[in-house]
C-alpha cells in the first residue's frame, strides 16, 4: 500500500537499479521538493550524488544561506554553489512577458547548470540529473493526458535539445502532501519539509514588468514582511502559499507625511489549496492585513500601496505569470 516509507523504499530501489554505478547531480532550489528529491536519491546512492545550487539572484531573503549552510549541516550532501545572478538579470533585462521570462529563466538555468557541471565534475562521468518535478507540474506542463499547457513551468520546459543528462524525477507522481509525508520519513527537519511551495523562475515571475535588481531588492523586503507577520501570527499551517508581488508597471499616487508620493502595490496573494490545482484566497485576520501592509508601506521605499487579491482558482492562478 501507499504509505511513506513504501514510497521511500520503492523509490529508492528504482533509483538504484537506474543509476548503477554512475553519477548524479541534482540541482537543489531552496524548496521543498528539490530537497525532498536529492534527500531522496543521497539515501538511494550515498555520494555518487553532488548538489548544485544555482543562485539565480531571483531568491528570497535567506534562501541562499538555508540551502548552503543548514541543509548540507543536516544531509552532509555534496553541494556547490553557483552565482548566477548577473547572468541572470543580463538575460532578463527588458523582459516582462511571463512565457518569455519563464523560457528565459529556464534555459539559463539549465546553461548555468551545464557550467557548473563541466567545471566541478571534468572527469568525473555525470550521466544523471535529479528533478523534483511533481504530478500536478506534470499535468500543467501538457506532460499529462489531457492536460492543457497553462504555464510552462521551468522544471519541465524549456531544456535544450541537446541535454546530455537522463532525467531521474522520483517524485513524478506524487502531490505535495506525499511529497512532505517523504521528507518527514526520510528524516528532513520539520521546517524544511512544511515550507511554502515557491515556484522555479523565483522573484522573476512575481514582478509584474520588467525584472531588476532593484525590484527584486523591494520584492524581497515585501515578501519577508510578509513571513515574518504570518509565522508571527501562528497561522502559517492555514496558509498553502503566500506569493507577495510586486506591480512595477503600475504606479499610484498616495502620501507621506506632506508629500505626495507615486509609488508601486504591492499585492498580497494568501491562499489554501490542497494541491496547487486548485485554490482559495485565505481569509486573514485583518489585524494580520493591517500590520504586513503598515510595515511594507513603512519600510519599503518606493511601495505607497498593499492590495489583497480575492480570486479562487480558477479562474485566477496562484502565481501572477
Ligand atoms: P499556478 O500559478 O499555475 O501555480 O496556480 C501552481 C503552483 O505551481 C507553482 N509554480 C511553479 N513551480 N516551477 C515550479 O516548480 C514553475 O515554473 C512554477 N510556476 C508556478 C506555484 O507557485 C504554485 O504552487
Amino acid at each position: 500500500d501507499w504509505t511513506p516509507a513504501n514510497i521511500v523504499e520503492e523509490s529508492v530501489a528504482a533509483i538504484r537499479e537506474q543509476v548503477g554505478d554512475k553519477q548524479v547531480l541534482c540541482a537543489l532550489s531552496g524548496g521543498v521538493d528539490s530537497a525532498v528529491a536529492a534527500a531522496l536519491v543521497h539515501r538511494a546512492i550515498g555520494d555518487q550524488l553532488t548538489c548544485a545550487f544555482v543562485d539565480h539572484g531571483l531568491l528570497r531573503k535567506g534562501e541562499r544561506e538555508q540551502v548552503k549552510d543548514d541543509f548540507v549541516a543536516i544531509t552532509g550532501i555534496k553541494l556547490v554553489v553557483a552565482d548566477a545572478e548577473e547572468q541572470f538579470l543580463t538575460a532578463l533585462a527588458g523582459v516582462s512577458e511571463p512565457e518569455a521570462k519563464r523560457k528565459i529563466i529556464g534555459r539559463e538555468f539549465i546553461r548555468v547548470f551545464e557550467q557548473t557541471v563541466r567545471d566541478i565534475a571534468d572527469d568525473a562521468d555525470i550521466e544523471f540529473l535529479v528533478q523534483g518535478t511533481l504530478y500536478p507540474d506534470v499535468v500543467e506542463s501538457g506532460g499529462g493526458e489531457g492536460a492543457a499547457n497553462i504555464k510552462s513551468h521551468h522544471n519541465v520546459g524549456g531544456l535544450p535539445d541537446d541535454l546530455q543528462f537522463t532525467l531521474i524525477e522520483p517524485l513524478r507522481s506524487l502531490f505535495k502532501d506525499e511529497v512532505r509525508a517523504v521528507g518527514e520519513e526520510l528524516g528532513l527537519p520539520h521546517e524544511m519539509v512544511w515550507r511554502q511551495p515557491f515556484p522555479g523562475p523565483g522573484l522573476g515571475i512575481r514582478i509584474i514588468g520588467a525584472v531588476t535588481r532593484e525590484r527584486l531588492d523591494l520584492l524581497r523586503e515585501a515578501d519577508a514582511i510578509a513571513r515574518e507577520e504570518l509565522a508571527a501570527s501562528g497561522l502559517e499551517k492555514d496558509v498553502w502559499q503566500f506569493p507577495v508581488v510586486l506591480l512595477a508597471d503600475v504606479r499610484s499616487v498616495g502620501v507621506q507625511g506632506d508629500g505626495r508620493t507615486y509609488g508601486h502595490p504591492i499585492v498580497l496573494r494568501p491562499v489554501t489549496s490542497e494541491d496547487a490545482m486548485t485554490a482559495d484566497w485565505s481569509r486573514l485576520p485583518y489585524d494580520l492585513i493591517e500590520r504586513i501592509s503598515t510595515r511594507i508601506t513603512n519600510e519599503v521605499p518606493e511601495v505607497n500601496r498593499v492590495v489583497v487579491d480575492v480570486t479562487s482558482k480558477p479562474p485566477g492562478t496562484i502565481e501572477w505569470e
